[in-house]
This record gives C-alpha cells, sequence and structure tokens, in this order.
C-alpha cells in the first residue's frame, strides 16, 4: 500500500477532519485566525489524525466523534509545532517561512496557545473523561520532553537512553495518545487498547529516528523545514550519541566540541565521523526495530483494510523522505 491507498480507506472521514480544521480556526482576534490559517494551510502530513481514523475504522467506527478526535490532535500537534520552532529557532516549516519567522516569537507562542485551548474546548464536546484523561496526560508529557530537550541542548555526555526519553515525551507520545485515545472513545477491551496504544508509541518513536537521520540526509525542500538544525542548535541526536561512542578519540572530541559550540562549522568533518561509524545506519536500524514491534501489536487488531493501513503506515514512517 501506498500513502494514496492509506488514504483512500478513510477517504470520507479525512475531509472531514479538513473541513472541521478549517472551521474550528474561527477567532474574533484577526491575527489568531491568520496565524492559525497560515500553519494549518501550509499542509503537514496528518499523520496524527490519519491515526485516529484508522484505529477506529479497524473497530468498525469512524463516526462523527472520531472525525473530532483526530482534529482535536492534529490541533495540539499543531501548537506544538508553533512553539518547537520558537523554541529551536527554526525559519521553514512545510515548506513556508515559520509563524516566528514571519511574525516573531509572541504571536507564535500565543496563537499555539489558542490552538492547545480551541483542542481543549472540542476534546470537552466530546463528553469522554478516559479521552480528555490521556490527552491532557499527553500535553503534560510533550511539553516535559520538549523542556528535557531543552536542558539536554550543548550537552555531548548525553546517553542514548536519555535521548530516548526525549523522542517518547516529544514525539512518541501524541502518536500513543492519537491510538490509545481513539481506543477509548470506542470504549475497545484492555487487550485491544494496550495493542493500539503501544503500536501508536512504537510507531512514533521510528518516526522520530527517522526525523533526526533526515536532519542530516534529508533533502530541504522535500521536507518542507531545513536540515542541519539539530547540529545547529548543538542537540545531541542518536546518530551523533552513537558515532561519540564508536569514533576514535579525535572525531569523539570533534563531536562533543561540534555539540558544544553548535552552529553549522563542523558539519562536514562531523558528518564524515558519523558515515565512519555507520551511525545512520545504526539510527535508521533501530527505527526499523520499533517499526517491526509496531506491526507486531496490530496482531490484536482484527483482519481489515483498516488494519492494513496502518502496517503500511508504520512502513512509510521509515522510508520516507519527507
Ligand atoms: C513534525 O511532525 C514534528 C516531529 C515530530 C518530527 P510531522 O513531520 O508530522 O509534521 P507535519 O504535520 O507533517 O508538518
Ligand atoms: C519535534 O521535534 C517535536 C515537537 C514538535 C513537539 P523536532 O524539533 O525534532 O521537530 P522538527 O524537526 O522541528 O520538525
Ligand atoms: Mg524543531
Ligand atoms: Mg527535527
Amino acid at each position: 500500500m501506498q500513502i494514496k491507498d492509506v488514504l483512500a480507506t478513510v477517504n470520507t472521514e479525512f475531509s472531514a477532519v479538513d473541513r472541521l480544521i478549517h472551521d474550528q480556526l474561527a477567532s474574533r482576534v484577526p491575527l489568531v485566525e491568520k496565524i492559525a490559517d497560515y500553519i494549518v494551510s501550509s499542509g503537514g502530513k496528518r499523520i496524527r489524525p490519519l491515526l485516529v481514523l484508522l484505529s477506529a475504522k479497524a473497530f468498525g467506527r469512524a463516526d462523527a466523534d472520531a472525525v473530532k478526535l483526530a482534529t482535536v490532535i492534529e490541533f495540539l500537534h499543531t501548537a506544538t509545532l508553533l512553539h518547537d520552532d520558537v523554541v529551536d529557532t527554526s525559519d521553514m516549516r512545510r515548506g513556508n517561512p515559520t509563524a516566528n519567522a514571519r511574525w516573531g516569537n509572541a504571536p507564535s507562542v500565543l496563537v499555539g496557545d489558542f490552538l492547545y485551548s480551541r483542542a481543549f474546548q472540542m476534546m470537552v464536546e466530546l463528553q469522554s473523561l478516559p479521552v480528555m484523561k490521556i490527552l491532557s496526560d499527553a500535553t503534560c508529557v510533550i511539553a516535559e520532553g520538549e523542556v528535557l530537550q531543552l536542558t539536554n541542548v550543548k550537552n555531548p555526555d548525553v546517553s542514548e537512553e536519555k535521548y530516548m526519553d526525549v523522542i517518547h515525551g516529544k514525539t512518541a507520545m501524541l502518536f500513543e495518545a492519537s491510538t490509545h485515545s481513539a481506543a477509548a472513545l470506542l470504549q475497545l477491551n484492555e487487550s485491544e487498547t494496550h495493542a493500539l496504544q503501544e503500536y501508536g508509541k512504537e510507531l512514533g518513536l521510528a518516526f522520530q529516528l527517522i526525523d533526526d537521520v533526515l536532519d542530516y540526509e534529508g533533502d530541504a525542500s522535500e521536507l518542507g523545514k531545513n536540515v542541519g538544525d539539530d547540529l545547529a542548535e548543538g542537540k545531541p541526536t542518536l546518530p551523533l550519541i552513537h558515532a561519540m561512542a564508536h569514533a576514535g578519540e579525535d572525531g569523539r572530541m570533534l563531536i562533543r566540541q561540534a555539540i558544544r559550540k553548535g552552529g553549522l562549522d563542523d558539519m562536514d568533518a562531523v558528518m564524515a565521523i558519523v558515515r565512519e561509524c555507520g551511525s545512520m545506519e545504526y539510527t535508521r536500524n533501530k527505527a526499523n526495530e520499533c517499526r517491526d514491534r509496531a506491526i507486531a501489536h496490530l496482531q490484536q487488531v482484527p483482519d481489515s483494510v483498516a488494519r492494513d493501513a496502518l502496517i503500511a503506515l508504520a512502513n512509510i514512517a521509515v522510508e520516507r523522505t519527507a
């Protein structure tokens, strides 16, 4: 299955999400609507809403509430992007200048808050306390993940374990919350819920591992965001953590210095060491392992086209170039 086949599985519901996203951006303050509409209209892959719809469809009920839940999750995601681009001083997102590059940090942070709050307003309408618990817990963990990462910036001593902790918080948590909250909305049994939740978590880990590979190896125009940002900010992601553990003394010291300094001056030298150590392959392998675990959990999900689409999505997440 290609991504177009995955989308075709929930075509009607996916269009309904898109309409609801646009309807729910309305605000009496023009700048709120302008910035929110700007980032939303720039596109995005909409993977998280897709996870909600496919999880619901796999159990036969991708109804109006599932559409609303999918929209809530995309709003939460979009809010984190607005905040993340301020924190990371990024200037490209979804193929356009970031909101912070166009309007500055203050409006970006505040419109991010608006999207968070609008998401919670819609969530309340679902009248499901279990869904509210999953999503309010998740947003706390995401914020903690971003702060934890902030405290690791320019620190070359971050372990692989700490790195995994960060990516679970900042990224995998929302993937996990997407499938978990869909299970809660449908009131699935314990083993079905666990399977969907674990699938989402492993997929999210794989997704961020690949994001961190693409930050070095990807194509900026295809990704719609800059490459090299992680090194520029002194973020110790897995490719560098692996290379530091496997390079000789000189290589190790060079990468440590590059992380401490930040900036892109050492990019070529760092890349040479990373290649020599096979650190990109190591990171990709780790993503593949997460993908395999994600797919294994789907054994608890009834056989259906939606289940096939979830399997395909896991493969697409690790094979992606955008
Ligand atoms: C970007 O997520 C943030 C990460 C977790 C890496 P996506 O790559 O899903 O962003 P959009 O929504 O497609 O722009
Ligand atoms: C994404 O982290 C996590 C969140 C947006 C919460 P990154 O900083 O690695 O994502 P990109 O590369 O900016 O999309
Ligand atoms: Mg970022
Ligand atoms: Mg990134």
